[in-house]
């Protein structure tokens, strides 16, 4: 049984296994302050009045990015996003501006030109297309042979109409990626936004679409993004799969929105009689990402939110990584779910799905299949005899017609997700992906924008098989006001981390080691895997078969094992400092751990005893509170910080207790007396460097 609105799932988190489930909070977690003060990010300047910033291309040959956003175009410099950036200003005609608030919209501010497409056509030529306050337009981008050229302009009366290219309205997601010059895109065609279509247009070729009015081929897409994967050593065979969501045809009982892969031939030319003009090889499949309770109840992620593409060492076999959330708003969960190349083939290879008639349930259609099967590329492997989708017999065309849905679902690698987020305050909004080389080999690390305007950058930790653990190592707030992060592209040759949202767009280094501390054991204890304890500090780790001193532990964070000789000393770096308790009155014992996956216990020596034991004491914030205090509650109360089975020293205080009758002896001079309860520090946001002790009590 497949559940999507969920008051259960609430119940059902208390029932899963752990596994899977990022429970515990950041490591570290930076304000926009702090990491502007990290000084290691950068934050785009922009003197103009626009908004809603789209990163729409990374082009690491020319070390250049492309954002759009409203009325602007930009090309930024990809070491230094603030360095010379080249402006194009693209606004919407005035007439056109004018007619679009004449026809009633622009409530909120849809009359402008909103970017919404850059590709590369050539080496020196780009291609880009914005809303034109609902009327498309696109226009041929020059920008140089090479980035020193500090070229970017429209070319002179090359804006041309960009229906079926760009969305009209820019609330509208699109798709939108050039191919040897021809441009697909996944975009709303019409003014009033009731035909989407996957688009084939420019270029060379013939332009096709989808169906139209079809709710079987598609049903209200939202297209999300897609790839282009070279299927078999016959260049004929390359596809594109394109990634997105769509309502739910199947009524009442399923969920209302379904994620989905479809895919077409690159060479399709439409067919002769029949699908004129339109996709012959056009195939969907859902996507599941969701997962079982120790109950046997699934729940389903149903909601494409971004994906990522990991080339593998198989450029046949990329991997796809998907962030989707629940639909709903009782709960608002999200989840990664990875999914591989072969899986998906393999359900474009089995059944395909079929309704008998109205009020059918879908099933798998068991009748004969005609010749080529439907989805087989003219010219391709299983085809060669036929060069063009022309020739396709008309059975073939009336059965991809009627049959675009495949019967099978595609499940994640592992069938489950990698990465849960239970947390209900939040959701993921995109995802970027890193394979970092550690000393103990090579760790996943995601990258999750969030629409609190924040970054997570979480460690996959294997477990047992199949199993793992997402870390969160930092969550970093990137613009100055919050806002949901829209897209992330990462650079792994530049180390950085580019985000943009409504406000703005920022870049930021992959890693910030020195903030985890000035320790080897924090840098241990830290477990990123870009960082490693060289002796002196917490620093960027390259791998290096020579470096033998950097300490690194990814796998354990064992700080005992990793920081030997660097940790010998007990309080090493902790005073002693004195406070004074009236007797009967309450005291606040501070305490500051370092990261807030540090459990505390409190070591008491009482005055005129030798030993230290452990007590137990009401934990608040940043410390403990002894309430109605005793003249045999002074002596040595240390505070103890353990994380992932390391302890250390974390602050030493030395309580006396003032008599009461000694303090009714002092009323003349009452502003001498300590306050009774001292009120907690204000709680910091970024630890302060500790040095680490080892415990040899
Ligand atoms: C910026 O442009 C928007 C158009 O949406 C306008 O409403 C706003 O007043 C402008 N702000 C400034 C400071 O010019
Ligand atoms: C790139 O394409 C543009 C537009 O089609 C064309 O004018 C230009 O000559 C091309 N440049 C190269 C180097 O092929």
């Amino acid at each position: 049984m497949l559940i999507s609105v969920l008051p259960l799932l609430l119940l059902l988190l208390l029932t899963l296994p752990l596994n899977g489930w990022t429970s515990r909070p950041p490591r570290v977690y930076l304000s926009y302050r702090d990491l502007m003060e990290s000084r290691s990010a950068r934050s785009f300047t922009f003197g103009f009045n626009t908004s809603d910033y789209r990163i729409l291309l990374l082009d690491q040959d020319q070390d250049r990015m492309y954002v759009g956003s409203r009325d602007y175009l930009l090309s930024l410099d990809l070491g230094n996003i603030n360095r010379e950036p080249l402006i194009i200003h693209w606004p919407a005609p005035l007439n056109r501006h004018k007619e679009c608030l004449m026809a009633g919209k622009g409530r909120a501010d849809e009359c402008y030109n909103y970017l919404r497409l850059i590709q590369p056509l050539n080496r020196t030529h780009l291609y880009a297309c914005g809303t034109g306050a609902y009327q498309p337009q696109c226009a041929l981008i020059y920008r140089g042979w090479r980035s020193e050229d500090y070229v970017f302009r429209i070319v002179s009366g090359s804006i041309e109409s960009g229906k079926g290219r760009s969305p009209y309205d820019p609330k509208q997601e699109n798709m939108a990626t050039i191919i040897d010059g021809v441009l697909y895109a996944g975009v709303q065609v019409d003014y009033m936004g009731t035909d989407s279509a996957l688009f084939r247009t420019m270029g060379n070729k013939p332009p096709i679409r989808t169906e139209q009015y079809d709710s079987r081929w598609l049903n209200e897409p939202l297209f999300v993004g897609s790839l282009v994967v070279s299927e078999s050593s016959f260049k004929e065979d390359d596809k594109l799969y394109i990634l997105f969501r769509e309502r739910s045809l199947e009524g009442e009982n399923g969920p209302a929105v379904l994620s989905r892969i479809a895919r077409i031939c690159l060479n399709d030319e439409g067919g002769l009689r029949s699908l004129v003009g339109k996709w012959t090889s056009f195939l969907k499949a859902r996507l599941v990402c969701s997962v079982i309770g120790q109950d046997g109840v699934e729940t389903a992620f149903d909601q494409l939110r971004d994906i990522f593409i990991q080339q593998t060492q198989d450029k046949h076999n990329p991997l796809i990584y998907g962030v989707f959330t629940t639909l709903g708003s009782v709960f608002r969960g999200s989840a990664v779910c990875v999914y591989s190349l072969a899986d998906i083939r393999a359900v474009f290879n089995g059944p395909f799905a079929h309704k008998e008639g109205h009020g059918y349930q879908m099933t798998s259609y068991s009748g004969k299949t005609p010749f080529p099967r439907p989805g087989a590329c003219a010219g391709g492997f299983s085809v060669p005899g036929i060069r063009s989708s022309k020739h396709f017999g008309e059975d073939v065309l009336r059965f991809v017609r009627t049959h675009p849905l495949m019967y099978s679902s595609v499940y994640p690698v592992n069938r489950r997700p990698l990465l849960l987020l239970s947390d209900a305050t939040y959701t993921y909004t995109s995802i970027a992906v890193d394979s970092v080389p550690a000393a103990d080999g090579e760790y996943t690390v995601l990258f999750l924008g969030t629409d609190r305007g924040t970054i997570q950058k979480v460690m996959i930790l294997p477990r047992a098989t199949e199993e793992t653990e997402g870390l969160i190592l930092e969550e970093v707030e990137v613009f100055r006001t919050s806002s949901p992060i829209k897209n992330i592209k990462i650079s792994s040759k530049r180390h950085q981390l580019y985000v943009s949202s409504d406000v703005g767009v920022t870049q930021l280094s992959l890693h910030r080691c020195s903030g985890y501390g000035d320790s080897c054991a924090d840098c241990c204890l830290a477990r990123d895997p870009y960082c490693a304890w060289d002796g002196k500090a917490c620093a960027r780790y390259t791998p290096s078969p020579t470096r033998r001193s950097r300490r690194q532990d990814v796998k354990n964070g064992d700080p005992h094992r990793q920081c030997r000789g660097y940790n010998t000393q007990m309080d090493r770096g902790v005073t002693e400092r004195m406070q004074i308790g009236v007797e009967g009155g309450s005291v606040f014992l501070q305490c500051d751990t370092h990261s807030p996956l540090e459990s505390v216990t409190w070591l008491l020596q009482r005055e005129g005893t030798q030993h230290r034991k452990e007590v137990r004491l009401p934990m608040m914030e940043g410390g403990a509170v002894l309430r109605s205090v005793q003249i045999n509650d002074a002596g040595v109360y240390t505070c103890l910080g353990t994380e992932n089975g390391f302890r250390r020293s974390r602050g030493k205080i030395r309580l006396n207790i003032l008599p009461r009758d000694m303090l009714e002896k002092l009323t003349m001079l009452p502003t001498q007396i300590p306050l009774p309860l001292q009120c907690p520090p204000p709680r910091r946001q970024r630890p302060r460097p500790v040095t680490p002790q080892s415990d040899r009590n």
